[in-house]
């Protein structure tokens, strides 16, 4: 696949078929990605892959957490507290676009929240990935990570697989860390669903558009 049309191609999927990703191609993705820069090439990044057994039992205890009404204690703060213009609106047409994907009302709460949930079985799909930093590293290897998370999704755009990167799988970091025995240094960063896509499955209809670059770009001579 031609890298303009992987990176333009690429959207998030939210349905999988129940076919498995060889564990060859999962390798090759990581092998490929692991060329991502990083600052001094320090190469911060440190990944879970969760297949059957594990991501079952994952599933299971995010799902619980939630059902319980465990406050989420993510290890960072994803999003602002205050949401401002435009980020605002486009967050507002992003849930709309889902959710109306979905066939799901404004005010109908349980069926949201279940989609929510779908979140904490990476939507089905037959591998999940987790993303680590270790504590002692700053903010600028948070840029390094999400570097090497596109490569990741581009690479399996490569394999006909698709992904969808998730925050919502680092809400409950001592979970994931408990589960995969992953040491308490380790910040969960984020998730990801890694599969083949359901061609069919309404909620993979939808695209979500972007700003023309003359919006965000100022020019200099
Ligand atoms: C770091 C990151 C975390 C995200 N977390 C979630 C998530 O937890 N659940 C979800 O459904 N989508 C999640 N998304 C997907 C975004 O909603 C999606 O990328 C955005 O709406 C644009 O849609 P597109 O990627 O299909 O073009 C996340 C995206 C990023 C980059």
């Amino acid at each position: 696949m031609e890298i303009l049309d992987a990176i333009r191609d690429r959207h998030c999927v939210r349905a999988y078929l129940p076919k498995p990703v060889d564990a060859e191609i999962i390798t090759e993705i990581l092998d490929t990605a692991r060329w991502a820069p990083s600052g001094v090439n320090i190469q911060p990044w440190q990944v879970a892959v969760v297949q059957g057994e594990s991501k079952q039992r994952l599933g299971d205890a995010l799902i619980a957490a939630r059902k319980r009404g465990d406050e989420p204690n993510p290890d960072y703060p994803y999003y602002p507290e205050c949401w401002q213009t435009p980020y605002s609106v486009r967050r507002q047409k992003c849930g709309l676009a889902l959710y109306s994907a979905l066939g799901i009302g404004r005010k109908d709460k349980e069926k949201r929240l279940a989609a929510w949930y779908r979140n904490y079985r990476f939507f089905d799909a037959p591998v999940g990935l987790l993303f680590f930093l270790d504590d002692s590293l700053q903010t600028g290897s948070w840029l390094d990570m999400g570097m090497f998370m596109q490569n990741i999704m581009l690479a399996a755009r490569h394999f006909d697989l698709d992904t969808c990167p998730q925050a919502s799988l680092a809400e409950y970091p001592d979970i994931v860390r408990d589960i995969l025995d992953i040491p308490a240094e380790k910040r969960v960063i984020c998730g990801m669903a890694l599969g083949y896509a359901d061609p069919d499955a309404a909620v993979n209809q939808y695209r979500l558009p972007r700003e023309a670059s003359s919006r965000f770009t100022r020019w200099y001579e």
